[in-house]
């Protein structure tokens, strides 16, 4: 569902706000003049000024007792905004209205901070509801109409992966973009056969719920400078196909088309913006299952563009959508840069964990930018090697490729799978996100809620829309 709790500025604290949020700093005094003991109550109860720090204190209301949530904002730098801020709205779930007297810093940060903190998926009827209203007081309404534009993009992402495969498959996912606000374009079946998307077919041909390749343009009214195209992984359920999953790991794959509904959130969210970039969004979309008609380990596919690749295992099944997506815009859409957006790999989960998402890169510059988005946008990366002594892993003695290593005498499964992509990406800029590890939180926690994190969007929107 979209974020339920609306955000808006007042210029003055109000004085009847029920529940009233005052920061106050690492010298424990508030930002605004309380009818309070402060210093006496933060000290009582051992603050310090961290971000995080919350010390709730009953006053006196006319016709009741309302609650001012004193919270500590710490050294107020854009991390320690986004710890208040998620703390505040977590504090406030079932409540209607908080009203919160901003901190020094970026609002935006903040304000995207708290919304992130309030998303909820439900279904059905249990459970608390997040805070109805947040009303922010002395805030610039810009930062807080951009907030509330970027929580509700990963709002959407998360929305998207956090659907069951019961109700979501390709065509689906085809009908949630054609609703992002942008032109869309969509493959069926017999339009990826004439047109030769292999892989895409492949993966999906297992599957009574046929696969789908999605185009989503955005065009901003101004000529643009430059040209993104942004491909996503869509794999509606990863089942591993005839080389099946073993519950425990299959249970989490309904969230394996993540990267495609990042992609989806950030066309919609750039119309939003009117983001003076021109930028085209690909979803491969397709159903990994195992059945009569599913693909063999063993069979050879013929890609968009004509290599070949040996199909050694089903499970491997992201890199063979994408491959051919990335050889339709190589061919088609004369990009100046191109991203990929994948739950990729088991393996970079190992690597890196659940906070760092991955970056490979064959251009410096493109993953420099994408590095330094992450930093700001708070979806942090790690650039990580293509390996030039793993290219081996990927040879096939009967085709132009395999996807998978044969053996084990290479390992490194998320830098050979980079690999794989880059022969598709052609000469251009590319990069490639694998957020198998950040695509799911296990916690709900800050800005996180468990299930789809919706990872991708918030670095993707910063890089093409500030730089
Ligand atoms: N969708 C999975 C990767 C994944 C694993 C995402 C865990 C999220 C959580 C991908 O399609 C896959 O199955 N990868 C295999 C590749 C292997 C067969 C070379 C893997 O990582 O085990
Ligand atoms: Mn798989
Ligand atoms: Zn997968």
């Amino acid at each position: 569902m979209p974020i339920e709790t609306t955000a808006t500025v007042v210029a003055e604290v109000p004085d009847d706000a029920e529940l009233l949020a005052v920061p106050y700093d690492s010298g424990l005094s508030p930002a605004v003049e309380l009818h309070l003991p402060v210093s006496g109550l933060l000290a009582h109860y051992d603050a310090k000024g961290e971000a995080g720090e919350i010390v709730e204190v009953p006053v006196a209301r006319p016709g009741g007792v309302g609650r001012v949530l004193l919270y500590g904002v710490g050294d107020a730098s854009p991390r320690a905004l986004r710890t208040a801020a998620a703390a505040l709205t977590r504090k406030a779930k079932g409540k209607d209205t908080l009203t919160v007297v901003t901190p020094g810093g970026d609002v935006a940060v903040f304000v995207e901070a708290a919304l992130l903190a309030a998303y909820t998926y439900r279904i059905g009827v249990s459970g608390r509801k997040p805070v109805r209203r947040l009303v922010l007081a002395g805030a610039d309404e810009e930062p807080v109409r951009r907030a509330r534009t970027v929580a509700e993009a990963v709002a959407l992402a998360r929305d998207l992966a956090n659907t069951p495969a019961s109700v979501k498959d390709p065509a689906w996912l085809a009908e949630r973009a054609a609703e992002a606000g942008v032109p869309v374009e969509v493959w069926d079946e017999e339009r990826l056969r004439a047109d030769g998307f292999g892989g895409i077919l492949a993966v999906g041909q297992g599957s009574v719920r046929p696969p789908r390749f999605i185009q989503l343009s955005y065009t901003p009214d101004e000529p643009a400078a430059r040209h993104v195209v942004l491909v996503g992984k869509g794999i509606t359920f990863d089942s591993g196909g005839l080389s099946l999953k073993p519950t425990e790991n299959m249970k989490t794959q309904k969230t394996d088309m993540a990267g495609g509904a990042v992609v989806i959130a950030v066309l919609g969210a750039l119309a939003a913006l009117k983001a003076p970039v021109r930028v085209t969004g690909l979803v491969a979309a397709a159903e990994n299952m195992p059945s009569g008609t599913a693909q063999r380990p063993s069979d050879v596919i013929k890609h968009y563009g004509g290599r070949t690749v040996e199909v050694l295992n089903t499970d491997a099944e992201g890199r063979l959508v994408l491959a051919d997506a990335l050889a339709y815009a190589d061919a088609h859409l004369d990009p100046d840069a191109v991203v990929d957006i994948a739950t990729l790999t088991g393996a970079i989960t190992v690597a890196l964990g659940r906070s760092m998402g991955a970056v490979y890169s064959s251009d410096d510059a493109l993953a420099e930018q994408l590095v330094t988005a992450g930093q700001a946008a708070d979806d942090r990366l790690w650039r990580m090697p293509l390996v030039e002594d793993y290219a081996g892993a990927l040879e096939s003695p009967i085709a132009d490729l395999a996807n998978v290593e044969s053996g084990s005498r290479f390992g490194a499964g998320s830098i050979t799978a980079a690999l794989f992509l880059r022969e598709f990406a052609g000469e251009r800029p590319w990069a490639h996100l694998d957020i198998a590890g950040v695509g799911r939180s296990t916690v709900d926690e800050g800005v996180l809620t468990k299930g789809a994190t919706g990872f991708g969007v918030r670095v993707l929107l910063e890089w093409l829309t500030r730089s």
